[in-house]
């Protein structure tokens, strides 16, 4: 079989942990701190990007793609895309049974009438880009929400009923006080229905934004660092407690699709910019809308760069992705060394990161080491 998306066997049907990403390129505005693929200005593609995407889709088909275990609409900002263009793509998606779907949205766009489209083409999970709930740190992220929509669209969201759902926070922006991260965390817990899953991601500049030419919003690290601390301390109580670096979920209500990341599965990425991973080659699409549509339109592949990880390094970057999850990696993969002391938890037979640890994640990292294998 010659294809653009697979060599040697393609991945198997039902029972398989196939991941299935769609990326959609459009948000109402830029954010200061975002480097992610998104314009502004390109709504009025939306129905041929979908079609795009499609094909894209059909053509993994023909050539042999599973049905997806997982599925997650990310951006940019899905909840841009017009509710029923989502359904439409959505309905050309092969699932398993039970498969989560995922959409992002911003809480401004988050209507009742939004959301039962989504329920009723299979949606089962929203993640809501709440960030802050203080109105002047919102402001220095450059985030243009006020923090009202936020309990309007989580009350949106109950009564639509979705079983799960995800609020997305950052912290570490300039001007953002101690109180002001613990408001946020009380407030988010506070929401009704209350967040089974909750991400926090430290601020970072990203090159090419407006926050990093701007050297005076830029987060200090010992802030975050009390800041994580705090959110732990906040969220465990809560009964969410971490399963990866950023995410803390109450049981059950773990996100599938990210836990197949950190696994290492396969995914397919579908539209510009997105990423796929598919047996042992690592591949991603163009990274414009109209170069991605005009390529796929073409009849052509819209593959744009592929790598191939030797089996050592993927082993290494099995082990990078576990370590920064709660399921942690085999002991024998971190020596036990003095500049590990206090950063690594060693009492359930399998090297977990501390708290500590945690905050120092990448000090960890470098010090994994693939065990021999004696069998
Ligand atoms: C794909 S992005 C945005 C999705 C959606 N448009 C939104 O804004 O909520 C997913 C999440 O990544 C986080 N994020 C994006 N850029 C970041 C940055 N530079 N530093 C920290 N977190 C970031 C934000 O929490 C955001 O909600
Ligand atoms: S953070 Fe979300 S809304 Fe803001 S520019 Fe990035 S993708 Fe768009």
């Amino acid at each position: 079989m010659s294809s653009a998306y697979f060599e040697g066997e393609p991945n198997a049907g039902a029972g398989h942990t196939l991941g299935l990403y769609v990326h959609v390129p459009f948000c109402a505005r830029r954010c200061d701190y975002c480097a992610f693929a998104s314009w502004t200005d390109l709504h009025h593609l939306s129905v041929a990007y979908t079609d795009a995407c499609l094909t894209q889709l059909y053509r993994a088909y023909d050539e042999g793609l599973g049905p997806a275990a997982t599925v997650f609409f990310g951006g940019g900002t899905p909840s841009q895309l017009p509710g029923d263009e989502l359904a439409r793509l959505l309905g050309g998606v092969r699932r398993q049974e039970g498969a989560e779907v995922t959409v992002e949205c911003n809480p401004e766009d988050v209507t009742v009438a939004l959301l039962r489209t989504y329920a009723t083409a299979g949606v089962t999970r929203i993640s809501l880009g709440v960030q802050s709930l203080a109105p002047h740190v919102l402001a220095s992220l450059g985030r243009r929400h006020s923090p009202d929509t936020v309990p309007r669209a989580v009350a949106a969201i109950g009564e639509v009923g979705f079983r799960s759902f995800n609020v997305d926070l950052i912290y570490g922006a300039r001007g953002e006080t101690d109180d002001d991260w613990a408001a946020t965390l009380e407030g988010v817990l506070g929401l009704d229905p209350p967040p089974p899953h909750v991400s926090a991601y430290a601020l970072q500049p990203e090159p090419g934004t407006a926050l990093w030419r701007d050297p005076d919003r830029h987060p200090d690290d010992d802030v975050q660092a009390r800041r994580y601390e705090t959110a732990d301390g906040v969220l465990e109580a809560a009964g969410l407690p971490w399963y990866e670096i950023s995410n803390w979920s109450r049981q059950g209500h773990e996100c599938r699709h990210n836990q197949n990341y950190w696994r290492q599965g396969e995914y397919l990425g579908v539209g510009g910019a997105a990423h796929s991973h598919l047996t042992g080659r690592r591949f991603w699409n163009i990274r414009t809308p109209e170069r991605y549509m005009a390529a796929i339109a073409a009849g052509h592949s819209a593959v744009a760069g592929e790598e191939r990880l030797e089996p050592d390094q993927r082993l290494l970057e099995a082990l990078e992705l576990a370590v920064r999850t709660r399921e942690g990696v085999d002991t024998a993969a971190l020596a036990d060394d003095e500049a590990l002391m206090g950063l690594v938890d060693r009492d359930t037979g399998r090297a977990v990161l501390s708290l500590r640890g945690r905050l120092l994640g990448n000090e960890v990292a470098c010090r994994l080491r693939v065990p021999v294998r004696t069998a």
